[in-house]
């Protein structure tokens, strides 16, 4: 036996921010180390994808759509770990979403379990890009963990040098989480 290795779901984490330092990739980065074993954690770079034109889904699709399609395909559900920008979410990340869900009729997004937390050094921890990426969720029909609610503000203060976080409740926090996403994911598995 493989101690139910064959049966780990594989989801596919998706960081809104493109930058080195991002608090969103160092949270990304934590929740696949203290994610429960039934879950197989993999990033998926968004940073590459040529920003969405109609037109390509007539002719020949840049080689990057082809390649993140099929990537997105073979994975059983969905993390998305955003910041907020100007109250809604980085244009990256949207436009990653609009490269999935076509061309009409083929989208990679159909009917998987997902979960979003947004991580801002605001106050409000992105609320508005949460639910702004929710909305999206919604129509791509991906089931999406309603709790906990997770907006973790006070990004800057969180992370020790390392990227770990010695904040004990924080941490208790995103165990929870990622223990109630991976019952999210056996729920809704297709
Ligand atoms: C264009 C832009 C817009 C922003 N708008 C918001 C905002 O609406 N709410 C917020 O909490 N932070 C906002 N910020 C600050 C980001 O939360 C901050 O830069 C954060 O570190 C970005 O996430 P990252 O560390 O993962 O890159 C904005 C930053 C940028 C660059």
């Amino acid at each position: 036996m493989d101690g139910g290795k064959t049966m780990a779901k594989k989801i596919a984490v998706f960081v809104g921010s493109l930058r080195k330092e991002s608090f969103n990739r160092k949270m990304a980065n934590l929740l696949m180390s203290i994610a429960p074993e039934s879950l197989k954690l993999e990033i998926v770079e968004i940073g590459g994808l040529p920003l969405y034109n109609q037109e390509y889904d007539e002719g020949k699709p840049p080689s990057a759509y082809t390649e993140f399609r099929q990537r997105v395909k073979s994975f059983d559900g969905f993390l998305f770990i955003t910041p907020e920008y100007n109250r809604s979410i980085p244009a990256a990340l949207k436009n990653a979403l609009d490269v999935g869900s076509r061309p009409y009729g083929e989208s990679v997004w159909g009917g998987k379990p997902g979960a979003v937390m947004s991580v801002s050094p605001g106050a409000i921890g992105g609320f508005g890009a949460n639910h702004h990426l929710r909305q999206s969720l919604v129509f791509l029909d991906v089931p999406t963990m309603q709790q906990p609610e997770a907006y973790i503000g006070g990004a800057a203060q969180l992370f020790d040098a390392n990227g770990n976080i010695t904040n004990e409740g924080t941490r208790e926090f995103l165990k929870k989480f990622m223990v109630a996403f991976a019952a999210w994911v056996e729920k809704n598995a297709v």
